[in-house]
């Protein structure tokens, strides 16, 4: 796909970390970008800055995700380009000692179900949403493409750690819904890969920092090369790349200095 200031994105979670370092790549190319997010003060800022317009979206709510994109459609045209980046999850341990009771106990299924929400449904909610739009539009090129759609997954798809079940099944199931979608799509020219990111220096890692500043450092210590944390510019230009690369389809990539997370 030819990248340049006739096509529309929309980044997910673009208003922090990753997904704004994947706005930024984007609009650096001319393309236009909606910017959704549910952090609306840094989101509108940044829009401001990139020249996009900023869409008050919480993936969780299948109204407010359509309502972005009829926002964003309206502003800048049918989407051609979609990195869904925002995510909802949280964590827990299947089965830990509360110190508190003195008894063991579960991490509670609704908690688990959650997050398979705020990871792989939404994830589909908004590929589908996108693809759907894309599916209507008039094909870019030769090759019959109508557009890309780049999900977020996460090394922690292949390596969990302890503590990572809801985390790592979601993001896995992401992965596991890549080559499907792909195929679902492949007659209409839609692309779907997806990135697993390492360990990246994005605002939930830089509180670590803050926090812990040993466990940051050792976070960077244990990346085999370059021996830091990734930086989100570098996973802007993976989403620039199979937003342009025809060839790329089904793909789920690692992105992390070759890390493999231990059991802790
Ligand atoms: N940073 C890492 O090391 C790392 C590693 C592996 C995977 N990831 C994945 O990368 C993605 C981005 O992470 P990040 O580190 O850039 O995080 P981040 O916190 O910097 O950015 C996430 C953005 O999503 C927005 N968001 C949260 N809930 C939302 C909702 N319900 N609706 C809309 N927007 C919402 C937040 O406001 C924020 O702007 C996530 O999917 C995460 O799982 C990150």
């Amino acid at each position: 796909m030819k990248i340049d200031n006739t096509l529309a994105a929309v980044v997910t979670g673009g208003a922090s970390g990753l997904g704004r370092a994947s706005a930024q790549a984007l609009a650096d190319a001319g393309v236009k970008v909606a910017v959704f997010d549910i952090s609306e003060e840094a989101g509108v800022a940044f829009a401001r800055e990139i020249g996009g317009v900023f869409c008050n979206v919480n993936i969780m709510d299948e109204d407010s995700v359509e309502a972005g994109f009829a926002r964003a459609r309206e502003a800048h045209g049918q989407e051609r380009i979609v990195v869904h980046c925002a995510v909802v999850a949280g964590g827990g341990k299947t089965v830990s000692f509360d110190k508190k009771t003195g008894a063991y106990k579960r991490t509670a299924t609704e908690q688990i179900a959650r997050s398979a929400e705020g990871i792989f449904t939404a994830s589909y909610r908004v590929a589908s949403i996108a693809a759907l739009g894309m599916a209507n539009a008039d094909p870019l090129n030769d090759d019959g493409e109508r557009g890309a759609i780049i999900l977020t997954s996460s090394a922690a798809a292949q390596d969990g750690q302890v503590g990572q079940v809801a985390y790592a099944g979601g993001k896995g199931a992401v992965n596991a819904m890549v080559l499907p979608m792909a195929r679902d799509l492949m007659d209409l020219g839609i692309r779907v890969n997806a990135i697993m990111p390492g360990t990246f220096a994005t605002p939930p890692m830089l509180h670590v920092k803050e926090q812990a500043p040993e466990v940051f450092e050792g976070l960077g210590k244990a990346v085999p090369f370059p021996r830091r944390l990734g930086k989100p510019e570098e996973f802007g230009s993976l989403v620039m790349e199979l937003a342009r690369n025809t060839y790329f389809n089904g793909q789920c990539i690692r992105l992390d200095g070759a890390i493999r997370m231990p059991p802790r």
